[in-house]
């Protein structure tokens, strides 16, 4: 079976029951299905056209042998650091099929994404064009970048995920797109290959991916009639997934649209998924510490927290909890709950669950954004990431130990 299952009662993840999975490594863990990774990129591969690029969001899971295997596959990478970058280097992945987006980038950051000619800077503010231009001309190297713009278009997900509002700090306006595209004209070192956006995530409707097309085309015109060869339009991230009742994004669809309206243009595609490729494919695992039930509400205590999964506490968003052993009889309502000393530390809400101390929850659909935006607060410890193919489970990041964690902090 492949990706998250049940049978006879018990939830598995391909093959393999998440039980043995917890005994051997302890909880909480995140555990990643190999082949939902893989079938979630195949959605996009076979449906785009001969030089497409997927250049997958590493912000969404960064864990290096999922890097590996996505490049394995012929994925590119959009990065937004230079740490993120040197992550994909170091999973055997081509720079030249990589993407760097971001608001700030510094000038060691830069100075490594040029160097290692990487397959676009994508400029986010003049500022950090002219930055991008001196550089280029103190390495003596040419720069190949996009321009990401900011179409000023509402996806209608969670405040903090939109990102292609005029209010947002992201891409650029059509006056700075002007003069970055005058400035970069007959310029020596820089070459602008293509444009980009990035709207927000969580998105299942196309014509919002569709509406920041025609703004992409709108700037191509624009940057024809200064000169420039454009190669490519990428049109970011942000294909929904299915928490609860979302309707999720469909690759298929989206990449046919793109591809009948560039169709006579001669430019490559490129997008950048990220929660689309990795959400589904993973899980926290965490065990029931205590029961705590009050006049008010039934607390399931766990062991994993806030800081290791951040989600529910930042975006209020919400993930289905799952038994790892299924019973037949019915359960209680509970709020689940972790250890951190914060109110906000629930991390599921009015849950019907039958569940008792030392029993195993699983939160699905946490591959992306999960394990990533951990934090040690309250100095607990990173969980260890296991990824399972058919029956066998591979530890892909061991569990932090207390001397790793003070190793900073220690002999100064
Ligand atoms: N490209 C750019 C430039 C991005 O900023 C992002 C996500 C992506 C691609 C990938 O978007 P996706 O396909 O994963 O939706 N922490 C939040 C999500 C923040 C996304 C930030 N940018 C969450 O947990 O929902």
């Amino acid at each position: 079976m492949e990706g998250f299952n049940e049978k006879e009662g018990q939830l598995y993840v391909d093959d393999l029951p998440i039980a043995e999975i917890a005994d051997t490594y302890g909880t909480p863990a995140y555990i990643y299905s190999g082949s939902r990774i893989q079938k979630n990129f195949n959605k996009y591969a076979d449906a785009l056209r001969e030089g497409d690029l997927i250049c997958y969001a590493v912000k969404a899971n960064s864990n290096i042998h999922i890097l590996k295997r996505l490049a394995q596959l012929g994925s590119g990478f959009d990065v937004v650091s230079g740490n993120e970058l040197k992550r994909c280097i170091e999973a055997g992945a081509d720079p030249k099929r990589v993407v760097f987006s971001g608001v700030a980038k510094s000038s060691e950051e830069l100075e490594l994404a040029i160097n290692e000619e990487i397959l676009s800077i994508n400029i986010e503010s003049e500022d950090e064009f002219d930055r991008i231009i001196s550089i280029s001309e103190t390495l003596n190297k040419e720069t190949k970048c996009s321009i990401r713009i900011n179409p000023d278009i509402p996806t209608g997900s969670h405040k903090y995920i939109e990102t292609g509002l005029k209010t947002s700090k992201f891409g650029v306006d059509t006056e700075t797109l002007k003069n970055i595209s005058l400035k970069a004209k007959n310029r020596e070192f820089i070459k602008i290959t293509g444009l980009a956006s990035h709207i927000g995530s969580q998105i299942s409707d196309n014509s919002l991916i569709m509406k920041s097309l025609e703004h992409l085309l709108t700037a191509h015109k624009l940057l024809l009639n200064d000169g420039h060869d454009i190669n490519f339009l990428d049109v970011g991230g942000g294909l929904g997934i299915t928490y609860k009742d979302e309707i999720p994004g469909d690759p298929k669809s989206l990449i046919s649209e793109i591809s009948k309206e560039i169709e006579s243009l001669n430019l490559h595609l490129i997008l950048e998924p990220g929660r689309s490729i990795t959400g589904a494919a993973g899980a926290l695992i965490a065990k029931v510490e205590y029961m705590k039930l009050t006049d008010y509400k039934n607390f399931a205590i766990i062991n994993a927290g806030m800081n290791d999964l951040m989600r529910p506490a930042l975006y209020d968003s919400w993930h289905e909890v799952k038994e790892i052993r299924k019973s037949d009889s019915d359960g209680r309502l509970y709020e689940i709950v972790g250890p951190v000393c914060e109110s906000a530390d629930v991390l599921a809400k009015e849950r019907e669950l039958n569940i008792s101390q030392g029993d195993l929850i699983a939160f699905m659909d946490t591959g992306a954004y999960g394990s990533v935006m951990s934090s040690n607060y309250n100095s607990r410890l990173s969980v260890p990431e296991i990824i399972v193919d058919g029956s066998s489970a591979k530890i892909i990041k061991k569990r932090q130990s207390f001397e790793e964690s003070i190793a900073l902090e220690k002999n100064l």
